[in-house]
């Protein structure tokens, strides 16, 4: 099969024929359809993150991913040949309790992989074969927005890591248990506008902010969502006085991130997705008011990565919701397709403005 390999962290990429896996006894063998492109593939191409498998020099890129069920090894049922499915991402270090309650995203020990990224090879591959666990089955009509799953579900798990901040006060008799309602979302690429659908199906009032005019896709899809777009290229002044209750980050931006802190109304919380450059050089910042703000307006700042299946599982009820709400939209939230030959023009360069560059790997399902 058609495999496309990297040797971190040495930067590279390249399209090699490799044996398609063994099918175990408990395992399903899922044909790959397409795989999404993220910031980590392009720093794990770029050599600034990744690892490979134990004991070889080679990861299979790709971990946002969607694939139709082949065949299921002979202690496997319940997975129908042409069955859409998705994988998730991270697998349990088997020792700590996170890990053996499916929660892996908490994983303590830090000994998990993560297919594609960390230590397990992924999916741009055209075929993978994966433990029924780690598969969530996707109907059919998500089939132009599924490639997506994967950042949904790391989405749906900040907006839940953000609320249960906001939800430490107690309930107030008369007033709805997570009201105030004002968002505001860094970033307008997956993570950010997939983050502002999730919270205008939640009844959040939503701003996003990025570093373009509302022309772009993501600028457009947003409008259709009820989101007020602000183009804060110049600064996060561009937002006056407004302050928010939930702020959800998606740049890895690092002065940004601390902008943001001071964009909190009081009791706010700061949940953080982006990875920011472990080896950007230090940045000046008014740490003792920033600090100070916190303790006395009650904020919170939580960090958030990956996300265990339940999140899936919440993300194809929430796309599903997105369908009836905003016909059409969905369709339009990847960018570009590209044949899986045209990898080093994809993966090659970051494009600003784009929401996701999709892989196809077998265009014809
Ligand atoms: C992936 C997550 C992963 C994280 C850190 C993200 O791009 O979506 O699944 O946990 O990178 O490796």
């Amino acid at each position: 099969m058609r495999a496309l390999i990297v040797h971190p962290p040495t930067p590279s990429a390249h399209l090699v024929e490799r044996p398609a896996p063994v099918l175990g006894s408990g395992e399903v063998r899922v044909r790959v359809l397409e795989c999404g492109v993220c910031g980590t593939d392009h720093d794990i191409v770029e050599g600034q993150y990744g690892k490979p498998p134990e004991g070889s020099a080679e990861l299979i890129l790709g971990h946002e991913n969607l694939g139709r069920v082949m065949e299921s090894g002979p202690s496997v049922s319940g997975w129908a040949p042409g069955q859409l499915v998705v994988a998730t991402v991270r697998r349990s270090c088997n020792a700590c309790r996170f890990c053996r309650s499916g929660q892996s995203d908490f994983c303590e020990t830090g000994r998990y992989t993560e297919r594609g990224i960390f230590g397990r090879s992924g999916y741009m591959a055209e075929q993978y074969v994966e433990a029924p666990e780690y598969l969530v089955a996707v109907p059919e009509e998500l089939r132009p927005v599924a490639v997506m799953l994967e950042p949904m579900s790391v989405a749906e798990k900040a907006i839940v890591e953000g609320q249960r901040a906001l939800d430490r006060k107690e309930p107030t008799p008369g007033y709805p248990r997570t009201e105030p309602l004002r968002a505001l979302v860094a970033g307008t690429g997956a993570i950010g506008i997939l983050a502002s659908l999730i919270l205008r199906l939640r009844g959040y009032t939503v701003t996003a902010i990025d570093r373009h005019d509302a022309s772009t896709p993501a600028g457009q899809l947003l409008q259709v969502m009820g989101v007020r777009h602000v183009n804060a290229a110049a600064g996060t002044s561009a937002l006056g006085s407004d302050r928010f209750d939930l702020i959800v980050e998606a740049t890895g931006a690092i002065a940004l991130d601390f902008d943001l802190l001071g964009l909190l109304a009081i009791n706010g919380v700061l949940v953080l997705t982006g990875i920011p450059n472990a080896r950007a050089p230090p940045i000046p910042v008014a740490a003792g008011a920033l600090l100070r703000q916190m303790v006395l307006a009650n904020q919170a700042v939580v960090g958030s990565v990956n996300a265990n299946r339940s999140y899936f599982e919440a993300g194809v009820r929430d796309f599903t919701e997105a369908y009836r709400r905003w016909p059409g939209l969905l369709e339009r939230f990847v960018t570009r397709r590209r044949p899986l030959e045209e990898f080093v023009e994809v993966l090659g360069h970051r494009e600003g403005g784009a929401i996701k560059n999709v892989l196809v790997v077998d265009a014809s399902a």
